[in-house]
């Protein structure tokens, strides 16, 4: 349903992202796995419109939207909810969730009922300060927001940074809930061991390259990536 084609990214004569090719199949969870520097939010900014290639495609639903701006990418289906969250701190929740569906404006109160249920947490919170929460509950109202524009694909870019980890756990089963109810995900991360558990397809990314692709449990039984990402 997204297709990434031989992408490249420079910033000025560094080259960030080589050639990259995935793609993110409908009903799937598909993950990006690398570590610190290795190109993922740079990938994630391309295929949001942020970024313009230096090379190479994007393809959504059939489509080449390499061109797209922004906000039509988002209106097509393809929401991303960024590194660090880059929520309006100062607002509430709800003010953060309609602001999530700017480009959906229909039903709103249809969609607001929807994304309650799926994250009941959220139900009682609307007027809380985004500020007053915490990292989990953040990344909970960041979640709710990109949900709010009615995705078929949901980008997440390190949706587990600055959790605790005893949140960790229902975050992935959150991902696992919204994929399951119809949303396809990619899942952009560094922590191996908890994607691995919901992931469908990997990629390893390393030094802006695709360095290793597959099913979850071929990946997950690769001799070089366990030593890589599980120290085993
Ligand atoms: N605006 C920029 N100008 C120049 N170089 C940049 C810029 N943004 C990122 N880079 C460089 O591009 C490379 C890839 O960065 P990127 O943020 O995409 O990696 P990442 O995999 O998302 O890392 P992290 O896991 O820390 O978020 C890094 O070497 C980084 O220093
Ligand atoms: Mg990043």
């Amino acid at each position: 349903m997204l297709a990434v084609d031989n992408l490249s990214y420079s910033y000025g004569k560094i080259a960030v992202l080589r050639q990259i090719s995935l793609e993110v199949k409908e009903g799937q969870i598909t993950a990006i796995l690398g570590p610190n520097g290795s190109g993922k939010s740079t990938l994630v900014n391309n295929i949001a419109g942020l970024l313009t290639p230096s090379a190479g495609s994007i393809y959504f639903k059939g489509q080449d939207i390499t061109k797209l701006p922004p906000h039509e990418r988002v209106k097509r289906g393809i929401s991303v909810v960024p590194e660090r969250r880059r929520l309006f701190d100062h607002l509430t929740v709800l003010e953060n969730l309609k602001a999530g569906a700017l480009t959906n404006r229909a039903n709103l109160e249809g969609k607001l009922e929807e994304v309650y249920s799926l994250l009941p947490i959220l139900k009682e919170r609307g007027r809380q300060i985004v500020s007053t929460m915490s990292g989990g509950e953040q990344q909970v109202v960041a979640l709710a927001r990109g949900l709010m524009a009615n995705p078929s694909v949901l980008i997440l870019d390190e949706p587990l940074l600055g959790v605790q980890p005893s949140i960790v756990s229902d975050l992935i089963q959150d991902f696992k809930k919204i994929s399951e109810l119809g949303t396809s995900i990619l899942l952009v991360e560094q922590n191996f061991f908890q994607v691995s558990r919901i992931m469908d397809w990997a990629y390893i990314m390393e030094h802006g390259e695709v360095t290793a692709r597959g099913p979850a449990k071929e990946i997950i039984e690769n001799p070089a990536v366990r030593t890589a990402y599980l120290g085993l």
